[in-house]
């Protein structure tokens, strides 16, 4: 297994990962609405972002445009890139004081695009940017995050397929073992809570109490 060397975690950074259908997106909204609760100006963000990288690779997922994965890989990057260091980004928000929530960053990288090719060349295009301080991972079985997904009644994305869940699975506990030893605090949450108990592991986790 390969080591991994990303750039030191930045302050005020949290990322919230885990398969499609754990939850991280209800989650991300949650927190930032405690956060302004407990007095802590917050800012949600996620990947792929809003920006014109981001919306193409929408387009990718919901199968409206197909590309070579390895030019996925690096759409993911290259969006990614504006959303750490562009304007208005990950740095300049942390440096105005706001705690940065984020809906995924590369961790799913690691985990998706490593599906089609090699997990050590996705590591290699992501090592431009910082580790956040906080890494909740949302572990849920991908059975039960396919049958949230397939209960959502709306057409697949390109990765939301038991299989394809089960091997991303096996990707994210690689990186969480990879990255065990890093600066970065990592924490994974039981997924199978309501999402109220889900909300407050990740708050008791962080000290809020208000
Ligand atoms: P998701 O976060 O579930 O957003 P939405 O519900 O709005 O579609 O979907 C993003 C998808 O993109 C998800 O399947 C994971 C995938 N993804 C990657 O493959 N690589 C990445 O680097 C990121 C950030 C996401």
């Amino acid at each position: 297994m390969s080591l991994i060397s990303f750039k030191k975690p930045i302050k005020n950074f949290i990322v919230l990962e885990g398969l499609d259908g754990c939850g991280t997106t209800t989650q991300t909204a949650l927190l930032v609405k405690k956060l302004e609760d407990c007095g802590i100006k917050g800012y949600s963000t996620k990947e792929p972002t809003d920006g014109s990288i981001g919306r193409f690779i929408r387009s990718v997922l919901q199968k409206k445009e197909s590309v070579d994965p390895f030019t996925l890989a690096l759409l993911f990057s290259a969006d990614r890139n504006e959303h750490v260091y562009g304007k208005n980004g990950i740095i300049e928000q942390t440096q105005a004081g706001k705690m940065v929530v984020c809906d995924r960053y590369f961790f799913s990288s690691l985990a998706y695009q490593s599906l089609f090719i090699d997990y050590d060349t996705v590591a290699d295009l992501n090592r431009f940017y910082p580790l956040p301080e906080y890494l909740f991972y949302i572990d849920l079985s991908p059975e039960e995050c396919q049958a949230r997904v397939e209960s959502r009644g709306e057409e697949t994305e390109l990765f939301e397929h038991l299989e394809l869940q089960r091997k991303i699975d096996a990707n994210y506990k690689k990186s969480l073992s990879l990255l065990a030893a890093s600066e970065m605090k990592t924490v994974v949450i039981d997924g199978r809570g309501s999402i109220e108990d889900i909300h407050n592991q990740i708050c008791k986790a962080l000290d809020l109490t208000a």
